[in-house]
């Protein structure tokens, strides 16, 4: 074997890098729209109850993995399970890849719109005026490549400082700033004359507007969110010593996950309806209706510049954390240097991601299936590999892996009463839960 595997400094730093991972675009971006469309409150509840139902044991299954194999998701499946095991962890590189092609597409553009925002080109609160910037830039051939150049080269940069000294390091100083960010606008949204009409929307659950539907997006959320299903957590679980203590760590992630992507609806939703504008814009809520919002209050371009700082933020703790499984596996199984490994996976990821940019100008109209290049990734990685990801993960977890519970048990020195029902869980709950997803996202 090579060098010492390295290790997280600190059980501090170990706890932001993964909730940096799962607090992303997802958060901030995706569940105020998606709770937006989908009648508010009804939808969170769903939501919650869906994450404490399996999110949470999922979560914990795959720090595990990790954490005993002390490997990559490819080397850990093969330690802990022999023989076509690894089949996940390769499924695991491959779906971040997938990611990665769309997610720097819309992280390039939460950059783009930090110095738009400085250069004043979004001062108007007219929303079919900025519908019309926000179309004119996605659809440029260049300008949201090169941002997706700059994401990635940002991504790729923390990555190469390796574990305590890259990703740790950032995690320790970019989580924290991100959440005095959420609370000073939090606060912001939440003063504005005419906020408690937004509130009502957020927090009243409307149950006439729950479909079957409802429930698939709430599920494809949690997991997206938690980043479940790919190995991120699995890596990040394997440069934890073997005696850490892992329920609370993933107790904390989960909380603050869930904790942030509430408190992004209570920054997000009081100051569209104080301003009257549309909650269920859509995917354009953010980069449409939001810009109207700030440019429509006192000192909005501070406001506005911070609020895309804070997605650029959640962003990047996010790409670092679904480019890092790659590069564990390229250096534990190939030996490759991690320099190498993060300049070649970078700029394949880049190289993807130009497609799916293009996805929205010159490219629309080329699909597969009916889905352009950037749909198709979403796709792809939403409904049909993090679930098959997690699936599988729990099966092992529940079915296979016999030590699993002794292991959680840190070889049976903790008592933890609630690990039986931790393990049915995963043997029954998860894999029955997230077959439903996948049979949904078929037959819709
Ligand atoms: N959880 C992140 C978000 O909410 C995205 C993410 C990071 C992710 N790592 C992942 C999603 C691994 C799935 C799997 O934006």
């Amino acid at each position: 074997m090579g060098a010492a595997r390295e290790h997280w400094g600190s059980r501090f730093g170990f706890i932001m890098a993964a909730a940096g991972s799962a607090v992303g675009l997802g958060n901030v971006w995706r569940f105020p729209y998606t709770t937006g469309t989908n009648g508010g409150a009804a939808f969170l509840l769903i939501y919650l109850a869906l994450i404490i139902g399996f999110g949470f044991a999922l979560a914990i299954a795959e720090m595990l993995v990790g954490r005993s194999a002390q490997r990559n998701p490819v080397g850990a499946f093969r330690a802990l399970g022999g023989r076509g095991w690894p089949v996940v962890g390769y499924l695991g590189i491959t779906t971040g890849f997938v990611i990665l092609s769309f997610y720097a597409v819309v992280a390039g553009w939460t950059l783009a719109y930090i110095v738009m925002m400085i250069s004043g080109n979004l001062g108007t609160t007219d929303p079919e005026a900025l519908n019309q910037i926000f179309g004119g830039f996605v659809s440029d051939p260049v300008r949201p490549v090169l941002y997706s150049a700059v994401f990635m080269a940002l991504t790729g940069w923390i990555v190469i400082g390796g574990i305590s000294h890259g990703i740790e390091r950032w995690n320790k100083v970019l989580m924290p700033a991100l959440f005095v960010i959420l609370l000073v606008l939090v606060v912001r949204s939440l003063s504005l004359p005419g906020a408690s009409a937004g509130v009502d929307f957020y927090l009243k659950p409307d149950f006439s507007k729950v479909t079957s539907q409802t429930f698939y997006d709430a599920i494809a959320q949690a997991f997206f969110s938690l980043s479940i299903g790919m190995g991120t957590l699995l890596t990040y679980g394997s440069y934890l010593s073997k005696d850490e203590h892992l329920p609370k760590a993933a107790l904390t992630v989960v909380l603050i996950d869930s904790g942030v992507a509430i408190l992004a609806g209570l920054m997000i939703l009081p100051a569209v309806f104080a301003f009257g504008f549309n909650p269920s814009a859509g995917p354009g809520l953010t980069f449409v209706t939001l810009p109207a919002v700030f440019a429509s209050m006192p000192g909005g371009v501070f406001f506005g510049v911070l609020f895309f700082a804070l997605l650029a933020i959640a962003a990047l703790t996010s790409a670092v954390s679904i480019l890092e499984p790659m590069i564990s596996y390229f250096v534990d199984e190939h030996g490759t240097s991690r320099h190498r490994a993060v300049i070649v996976a970078g700029l394949v990821c880049f190289g993807l991601s130009v497609p799916a940019s293009l996805s929205f100008g010159p490219a629309a109209d080329v699909t597969i299936a009916g889905k352009n290049w950037f749909d198709l990734m979403d796709f792809l990685a939403n409904n049909v590999m993090l679930p098959l990801g997690g699936l599988l993960t729990a099966i092992f977890v529940g079915w296979i892996w016999k030590a699993a519970e002794n292991e959680l048990r840190n070889d049976g020195r903790l008592h933890l009463p609630w690990v039986p029902a931790w393990h049915l869980v995963l043997r029954f709950l998860a894999p029955i839960g997230i077959l439903w997803i996948m049979a949904s996202a078929l037959l819709f």
